[in-house]
């Protein structure tokens, strides 16, 4: 499967970025940490991180040119009130799961609603670096049971 993980503004901070809330990982370790999984699975794709929500929009209209088979994506706070986020992958149609570090339902009441999960077949949160390969192993499970159909 073609995967690709998308994610938003700040990620790019992840290490020294309150720690305590999101860990020492940084970017790069988590995407090595995909990257392995994703290898050893046999699946192609491609990380992108942006902190603009044009370009995150560019990169999802992008992933339907690609006839990309799914979609990781943490819109990091435009998870909260990006309309354009969750209208692009309307638009796309591609299974996408959201994911988060943190736990966000556990958090500050802005956090706790997502206008981008109605566009996603489903939410992650709370699992730290792991949200991420939680949400790449729950294509795998939608995806081949969709094939096995
Ligand atoms: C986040 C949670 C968001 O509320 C926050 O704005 C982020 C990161 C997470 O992964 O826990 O930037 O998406």
């Amino acid at each position: 499967m073609n995967i690709w993980i998308i994610h938003g503004p700040n990620l790019n901070l992840l290490g020294t970025r309150e720690p305590e809330i999101y860990g020492t990982e940084t970017l790069d370790d988590i995407n090595r940490r995909m990257q392995d999984y994703l290898i050893k699975h046999g699946h192609t794709y491609e990380f992108f991180q942006s902190n603009s929500e044009g370009q995150l929009i560019d990169k999802i209209q992008e992933a339907y040119r690609a006839d990309v088979d799914g979609i990781v994506i943490n819109p990091a706070a435009y998870t909260h009130y990006s309309y354009a986020i969750h209208d692009a992958l309307k638009a796309v149609s591609i299974p996408t799961v959201e994911v988060h570090l943190s736990a966000i339902h556990s958090r500050e009441d802005f956090r706790k609603h997502s206008v981008v999960a109605p566009a996603c077949i489903g939410q992650i949160s709370g699992f730290g670096s792991t949200s991420y390969l939680l949400g790449i192993q729950a294509l795998e499970a939608i995806l081949s049971e969709e094939q096995s159909k």
